[in-house]
Protein backbone atom coordinates (compact mmCIF):
# COMPACT_ATOMS: atom_id res chain seq x y z
CA UNK A 1 0.00 0.00 0.00
CA UNK A 2 1.34 3.54 -0.77
CA UNK A 3 2.22 5.96 1.83
CA UNK A 4 -0.83 8.45 2.29
CA UNK A 5 1.64 11.23 2.06
CA UNK A 6 2.20 10.20 -1.69
CA UNK A 7 -1.61 10.05 -2.69
CA UNK A 8 -3.31 13.00 -4.31
CA UNK A 9 -5.73 14.84 -2.12
CA UNK A 10 -8.03 14.16 -5.14
CA UNK A 11 -7.88 10.31 -4.32
CA UNK A 12 -8.06 10.21 -0.99
CA UNK A 13 -11.49 12.51 -1.19
CA UNK A 14 -12.87 10.04 -3.43
CA UNK A 15 -12.17 6.85 -1.48
CA UNK A 16 -15.00 7.33 1.13
CA UNK A 17 -17.34 7.06 -1.87
CA UNK A 18 -15.56 3.56 -3.29
CA UNK A 19 -16.33 2.57 0.19
CA UNK A 20 -20.08 3.69 0.42
CA UNK A 21 -20.87 2.69 -3.22
CA UNK A 22 -18.78 -0.81 -2.12
CA UNK A 23 -20.89 -1.42 1.29
CA UNK A 24 -23.92 -0.73 -0.96
CA UNK A 25 -23.05 -3.62 -3.48
CA UNK A 26 -21.90 -5.93 -0.17
CA UNK A 27 -25.85 -5.26 1.34
CA UNK A 28 -26.95 -6.44 -2.17
CA UNK A 29 -25.17 -9.25 -1.42
CA UNK A 30 -23.19 -8.68 -4.94
CA UNK A 31 -19.57 -10.76 -5.03
CA UNK A 32 -17.58 -8.99 -8.02
CA UNK A 33 -17.58 -6.14 -10.15
CA UNK A 34 -15.77 -4.86 -12.61
CA UNK A 35 -14.16 -1.37 -13.35
CA UNK A 36 -16.93 -0.62 -15.90
CA UNK A 37 -19.42 -1.85 -13.54
CA UNK A 38 -18.43 0.21 -10.84
CA UNK A 39 -17.93 3.50 -13.39
CA UNK A 40 -21.67 3.02 -14.26
CA UNK A 41 -22.73 2.92 -10.93
CA UNK A 42 -20.37 5.95 -9.31
CA UNK A 43 -20.33 8.43 -12.91
CA UNK A 44 -16.34 8.01 -13.22
CA UNK A 45 -14.23 6.72 -15.97
CA UNK A 46 -13.42 3.18 -15.95
CA UNK A 47 -9.88 4.02 -16.16
CA UNK A 48 -10.53 6.60 -13.45
CA UNK A 49 -11.29 3.99 -11.08
CA UNK A 50 -8.32 1.62 -11.85
CA UNK A 51 -5.77 4.81 -11.76
CA UNK A 52 -6.98 5.29 -8.39
CA UNK A 53 -6.97 1.72 -6.98
CA UNK A 54 -3.66 1.24 -8.88
CA UNK A 55 -2.37 3.76 -6.03
CA UNK A 56 -2.71 1.28 -3.57
CA UNK A 57 -1.34 -1.38 -5.33
CA UNK A 58 -4.43 -2.51 -7.46
CA UNK A 59 -7.32 -4.80 -5.82
CA UNK A 60 -8.45 -6.02 -8.97
CA UNK A 61 -7.41 -8.86 -11.39
CA UNK A 62 -7.99 -9.19 -14.90
CA UNK A 63 -10.69 -10.81 -16.44
CA UNK A 64 -12.30 -10.81 -12.94
CA UNK A 65 -12.63 -7.51 -11.71
CA UNK A 66 -13.05 -6.92 -7.84
CA UNK A 67 -13.63 -8.71 -5.16
CA UNK A 68 -16.29 -6.44 -3.86
CA UNK A 69 -16.08 -7.63 -0.03
CA UNK A 70 -12.13 -7.45 -0.36
CA UNK A 71 -11.83 -4.26 -1.71
CA UNK A 72 -14.50 -2.52 0.61
CA UNK A 73 -12.09 -4.16 3.55
CA UNK A 74 -9.10 -2.59 1.86
CA UNK A 75 -10.31 0.62 1.57
CA UNK A 76 -11.43 0.69 5.06
CA UNK A 77 -8.40 0.01 6.32
CA UNK A 78 -6.76 2.80 4.74
CA UNK A 79 -9.48 4.95 5.66
CA UNK A 80 -9.26 3.69 9.03
CA UNK A 81 -12.60 2.41 9.98
CA UNK A 82 -11.12 -0.29 11.42
CA UNK A 83 -9.83 2.38 14.60
CA UNK A 84 -11.76 3.15 17.37
CA UNK A 85 -10.81 6.63 17.98
CA UNK A 86 -12.45 8.33 20.99
CA UNK A 87 -14.37 11.37 19.58
CA UNK A 88 -16.10 14.52 21.25
CA UNK A 89 -18.41 17.03 20.56
CA UNK A 90 -17.67 20.79 21.51
CA UNK A 91 -20.58 22.80 21.26
CA UNK A 92 -24.47 20.98 21.61
CA UNK A 93 -26.45 23.25 19.89
CA UNK A 94 -28.46 22.85 17.12
CA UNK A 95 -25.93 21.54 15.25
CA UNK A 96 -24.02 19.23 17.53
CA UNK A 97 -26.98 17.51 18.98
CA UNK A 98 -27.59 17.19 15.16
CA UNK A 99 -24.54 15.18 14.21
CA UNK A 100 -24.39 13.88 17.75
CA UNK A 101 -28.28 11.58 16.76
CA UNK A 102 -27.09 11.14 12.81
CA UNK A 103 -23.53 10.49 12.22
CA UNK A 104 -22.40 7.26 12.60
CA UNK A 105 -19.20 7.11 14.34
CA UNK A 106 -18.53 3.61 14.72
CA UNK A 107 -18.39 2.92 10.80
CA UNK A 108 -16.18 5.73 10.18
CA UNK A 109 -13.40 4.43 12.29
CA UNK A 110 -14.63 7.01 15.69
CA UNK A 111 -16.74 6.49 18.83
CA UNK A 112 -18.38 9.10 20.42
CA UNK A 113 -17.89 9.34 23.98
CA UNK A 114 -18.38 12.88 25.04
CA UNK A 115 -20.44 16.29 24.28
CA UNK A 116 -19.77 19.19 25.99
CA UNK A 117 -20.94 22.63 25.98
CA UNK A 118 -20.03 26.29 28.23
CA UNK A 119 -23.66 26.79 28.55
CA UNK A 120 -24.22 25.23 32.32
CA UNK A 121 -27.98 25.09 31.48
CA UNK A 122 -27.18 21.83 29.00
CA UNK A 123 -25.20 20.03 31.97
CA UNK A 124 -26.82 16.88 32.08
CA UNK A 125 -29.36 16.74 29.30
CA UNK A 126 -28.71 13.96 26.94
CA UNK A 127 -28.29 13.65 23.63
CA UNK A 128 -29.29 9.90 22.50
CA UNK A 129 -27.05 7.83 25.42
CA UNK A 130 -24.69 10.44 25.91
CA UNK A 131 -25.29 13.08 28.97
CA UNK A 132 -23.61 16.76 27.67
CA UNK A 133 -21.06 17.53 30.41
CA UNK A 134 -19.77 21.54 31.03
CA UNK A 135 -16.60 22.68 28.95
CA UNK A 136 -15.14 23.13 32.48
CA UNK A 137 -14.72 19.05 32.58
CA UNK A 138 -12.91 18.62 29.63
CA UNK A 139 -9.56 18.48 30.78
CA UNK A 140 -10.40 15.63 33.47
CA UNK A 141 -12.61 13.65 31.04
CA UNK A 142 -9.64 14.01 27.89
CA UNK A 143 -6.88 12.78 30.82
CA UNK A 144 -9.11 9.47 31.93
CA UNK A 145 -10.44 9.13 28.36
CA UNK A 146 -8.03 10.41 25.87
CA UNK A 147 -10.35 10.94 22.79
CA UNK A 148 -8.51 12.13 19.93
CA UNK A 149 -11.13 13.61 17.64
CA UNK A 150 -13.13 16.84 18.56
CA UNK A 151 -15.77 17.98 16.42
CA UNK A 152 -16.22 21.68 16.59
CA UNK A 153 -20.15 22.81 16.77
CA UNK A 154 -19.24 25.98 18.11
CA UNK A 155 -19.48 29.78 17.06
CA UNK A 156 -16.15 31.16 14.97
CA UNK A 157 -14.99 33.41 17.74
CA UNK A 158 -14.05 30.50 20.24
CA UNK A 159 -12.35 28.18 17.60
CA UNK A 160 -8.94 28.77 17.95
CA UNK A 161 -8.92 28.87 21.69
CA UNK A 162 -10.76 25.93 22.27
CA UNK A 163 -8.64 24.17 19.25
CA UNK A 164 -5.33 24.80 21.22
CA UNK A 165 -6.71 24.30 24.29
CA UNK A 166 -7.71 20.58 23.03
CA UNK A 167 -4.26 19.92 21.37
CA UNK A 168 -2.58 20.31 24.57
CA UNK A 169 -5.00 17.36 26.04
CA UNK A 170 -3.77 14.72 22.74
CA UNK A 171 -6.65 15.94 20.31
CA UNK A 172 -4.94 15.10 17.44
CA UNK A 173 -7.96 15.43 14.60
CA UNK A 174 -10.70 17.87 14.11
CA UNK A 175 -13.65 17.93 12.36
CA UNK A 176 -14.66 21.55 12.42
CA UNK A 177 -18.02 22.99 11.67
CA UNK A 178 -17.45 26.54 12.78
CA UNK A 179 -17.30 29.38 10.52
CA UNK A 180 -13.19 29.53 10.62
CA UNK A 181 -10.82 28.12 8.48
CA UNK A 182 -8.75 26.46 11.76
CA UNK A 183 -5.24 25.68 11.17
CA UNK A 184 -2.87 24.50 13.07
CA UNK A 185 0.69 24.44 12.80
CA UNK A 186 1.78 21.24 14.06
CA UNK A 187 2.50 17.84 11.46
CA UNK A 188 0.97 15.15 13.37
CA UNK A 189 -2.81 17.45 13.62
CA UNK A 190 -5.47 17.02 11.09
CA UNK A 191 -7.99 19.21 10.63
CA UNK A 192 -11.37 18.93 8.14
CA UNK A 193 -13.10 22.66 7.78
CA UNK A 194 -16.69 21.89 6.58
CA UNK A 195 -18.66 24.28 4.90
CA UNK A 196 -21.98 23.28 3.93
CA UNK A 197 -22.56 26.79 2.60
CA UNK A 198 -19.53 26.30 0.08
CA UNK A 199 -21.24 23.34 -0.93
CA UNK A 200 -24.44 25.22 -1.58
CA UNK A 201 -22.58 27.58 -3.75
CA UNK A 202 -20.78 24.78 -6.13
CA UNK A 203 -24.97 23.92 -6.72
CA UNK A 204 -25.46 27.37 -7.34
CA UNK A 205 -22.71 27.82 -9.47
CA UNK A 206 -23.50 25.14 -11.43
CA UNK A 207 -27.25 25.54 -11.84
CA UNK A 208 -26.50 29.37 -12.86
CA UNK A 209 -23.99 27.83 -15.70
CA UNK A 210 -26.15 25.12 -16.61
CA UNK A 211 -23.01 22.68 -16.13
CA UNK A 212 -24.68 19.02 -15.66
CA UNK A 213 -22.86 18.12 -11.47
CA UNK A 214 -20.13 15.73 -11.36
CA UNK A 215 -20.26 12.12 -9.77
CA UNK A 216 -23.81 12.64 -9.08
CA UNK A 217 -24.18 9.04 -9.34
CA UNK A 218 -27.26 6.56 -8.51
CA UNK A 219 -27.98 3.83 -5.81
CA UNK A 220 -27.33 6.23 -2.91
CA UNK A 221 -27.64 4.28 0.36
CA UNK A 222 -29.18 6.25 3.23
CA UNK A 223 -25.84 7.05 4.96
CA UNK A 224 -25.52 9.37 7.64
P1 LIG B 1 -26.19 26.97 18.40
O1 LIG B 1 -26.19 28.39 18.84
O2 LIG B 1 -27.47 26.20 18.40
O3 LIG B 1 -25.14 26.14 19.29
C1 LIG B 1 -23.86 26.56 19.58
C2 LIG B 1 -23.51 25.96 20.92
O4 LIG B 1 -22.13 26.17 21.19
C3 LIG B 1 -24.30 26.59 22.09
O5 LIG B 1 -24.96 25.59 22.82
C4 LIG B 1 -23.21 27.31 22.90
O6 LIG B 1 -23.50 27.32 24.27
C5 LIG B 1 -22.00 26.46 22.56
N1 LIG B 1 -20.71 27.11 22.76
C6 LIG B 1 -20.34 28.39 22.47
N2 LIG B 1 -19.05 28.58 22.77
C7 LIG B 1 -18.58 27.40 23.27
C8 LIG B 1 -17.34 26.98 23.77
N3 LIG B 1 -16.26 27.77 23.80
N4 LIG B 1 -17.22 25.73 24.22
C9 LIG B 1 -18.28 24.89 24.17
N5 LIG B 1 -19.48 25.24 23.73
C10 LIG B 1 -19.64 26.48 23.26
O7 LIG B 1 -25.54 26.96 16.97
P2 LIG B 1 -25.57 25.77 15.91
O8 LIG B 1 -26.70 25.95 15.00
O9 LIG B 1 -25.44 24.49 16.62
O10 LIG B 1 -24.25 26.06 15.10
C11 LIG B 1 -22.99 25.95 15.71
C12 LIG B 1 -21.94 26.63 14.85
O11 LIG B 1 -21.80 25.96 13.62
C13 LIG B 1 -22.34 28.06 14.49
O12 LIG B 1 -21.22 28.88 14.60
C14 LIG B 1 -22.82 27.98 13.06
O13 LIG B 1 -22.58 29.15 12.34
C15 LIG B 1 -21.97 26.84 12.54
N6 LIG B 1 -22.58 26.08 11.45
C16 LIG B 1 -21.74 25.63 10.51
C17 LIG B 1 -22.20 24.88 9.46
C18 LIG B 1 -21.21 24.39 8.46
O14 LIG B 1 -21.59 23.93 7.40
N7 LIG B 1 -19.95 24.46 8.76
C19 LIG B 1 -23.61 24.54 9.32
C20 LIG B 1 -24.42 25.03 10.40
C21 LIG B 1 -23.91 25.78 11.42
Amino acid sequence: MAKNGTISASVIKRLPRYYRFLGELMKQEVERISSRELSEMMNLTASQIRQDLNCFGGFGMQGYGYHVRSLHEEIGKILGVDREFGTIIIGAGNLGKAIAMHINFETRGCRLTGIFDVNPRLTGETVGPIAIRHTDEIEQFCKENKPVVAVLCIPKANTQEIADRLVKLGIRAFWNFSHYDLTIEHENIVVENVHLGDSLLTLTYRANNNIAPENSGNGQEDSN
